[in-house]
C-alpha cells in the first residue's frame, strides 16, 4: 500500500480529456436506465466495463450493445445486496480483469414502476429493507469488495448515484428511500477522507427528476425545472464520467446535484 500514484493531477499538454483507456469500471445495476447509460459512455471513453445487474438478461443486453459498438464489456449478474455474492464475484472479476479501478454504485430502486410513494406513518416495517438494502447496504458491499484493490494500486474512483431525495426533503412519501440515499452520500464523504492519500476519490451524484417519469406527472414537473426538461441517462453519465476521470483527481467527498436546477435552493 503506497501513497497516491496520481499525485501529479491533470496534464496540461492538451489532447483528448475524460478518457478511461486502460481502466476497468464496475457499474452496479447497469442493465437499464442510468446505469446502462453510464456503462455505454464509459465504454466509449475507452474503459473495459463490467456490467452488473440483478436481472441477467438486462446485464447481457447492455453488454451486447457495448460490444456491438466495439467497446469492451463483460456481464456480471448478481445481487449487490448479498455480501457473499459481491465478495466472491468481485474477487474473481478483479483477478480476471487485472483489477477494478472505477466503481459506480448505481443500482437502486427509484426508477421502477414498483416505487409507490408512501408516507412513513403508512409504511410497514417489513417494507423498509427494500430501500435500505440496495441503496445503502449495496453501496457498502461493493465498496468493501473493491476499495482495498484501488488503495493497493494507488488509484481509484468511486461514484455513488444518490438522489435529491437524499439531499433535501422536497417530495413526500420517500422518507426511507431518502434516508438510505443520504446515508450512501455521507458514507462517500467518510470514504473520501480515509482514501484520498491513496489516490482514491469518492463522490456522489444526487439525481433529480429523470425521463423515467411518466405522464401526467412529467409535464407538471418539467414546468418547475429551470433547465426546462427532465434528465436523461446521458446527463447522468456525463457527470459520472467526469468524476471517474483523471481530470477530477482533486475532487473528492463532493455531492453534485444533477437536476436541471430543480429545486433552485
Ligand atoms: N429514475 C429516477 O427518477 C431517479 C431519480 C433519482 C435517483 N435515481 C437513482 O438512480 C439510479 C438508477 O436509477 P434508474 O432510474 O436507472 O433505475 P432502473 O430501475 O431503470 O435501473 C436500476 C437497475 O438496477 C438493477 N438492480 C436493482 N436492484 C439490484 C440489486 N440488488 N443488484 C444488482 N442490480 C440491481 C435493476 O435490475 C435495474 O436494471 C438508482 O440508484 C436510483 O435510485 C433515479
Amino acid at each position: 500500500m503506497g501513497r497516491a500514484s496520481d499525485g501529479t493531477g491533470v496534464s496540461m499538454s492538451g489532447g483528448p480529456i475524460f478518457r478511461l483507456d486502460g481502466k476497468v469500471a464496475f457499474i452496479s445495476g447497469a442493465g437499464s436506465g442510468m446505469g446502462a447509460g453510464i456503462a455505454s459512455m464509459m465504454a466509449r471513453q475507452g474503459a473495459r466495463v463490467i456490467v452488473n445487474d440483478l436481472v441477467p438478461e438486462r446485464a447481457e443486453e447492455t453488454t451486447a450493445s457495448i460490444l456491438r459498438e466495439d467497446g469492451q464489456a463483460v456481464a456480471a449478474a448478481f445481487d449487490i445486496t448479498s455480501l457473499t455474492a459481491v465478495r466472491d464475484t468481485c474477487e474473481k472479476l478483479a483477478r480476471d480483469n487485472g483489477g477494478i479501478d472505477i466503481l459506480v454504485n448505481n443500482a437502486g430502486n427509484a426508477g421502477g414502476s414498483q416505487f409507490v410513494p408512501t408516507p412513513f406513518a403508512d409504511m410497514r416495517p417489513e417494507d423498509w429493507d427494500a430501500f435500505l438494502s440496495v441503496n445503502m447496504r449495496g453501496v457498502l458491499n461493493c465498496t468493501h469488495a473493491l476499495l482495498p484493490g484501488m488503495r493497493d494500486r494507488g488509484w481509484g474512483r468511486i461514484v455513488t448515484i444518490s438522489s435529491d431525495a437524499g439531499r433535501i426533503a422536497a417530495v413526500p412519501g420517500v422518507s426511507v428511500y431518502g434516508a438510505a440515499k443520504a446515508g450512501a452520500a455521507h458514507f462517500m464523504r467518510h470514504i473520501a477522507l480515509e482514501t484520498a492519500e491513496y489516490g482514491v476519490t469518492a463522490n456522489t451524484l444526487c439525481l433529480g427528476h429523470l425521463n423515467t417519469i411518466g405522464e401526467p406527472y412529467a409535464s407538471e414537473i418539467v414546468r418547475q425545472i429551470p433547465c426546462g426538461r427532465l434528465g436523461t441517462p446521458e446527463d447522468v453519465a456525463s457527470a459520472a464520467l467526469f468524476l471517474a476521470s483523471q481530470e477530477a483527481s482533486w475532487i473528492t467527498g463532493a455531492t453534485l446535484a444533477v437536476n436541471g436546477g430543480y429545486p433552485a435552493i
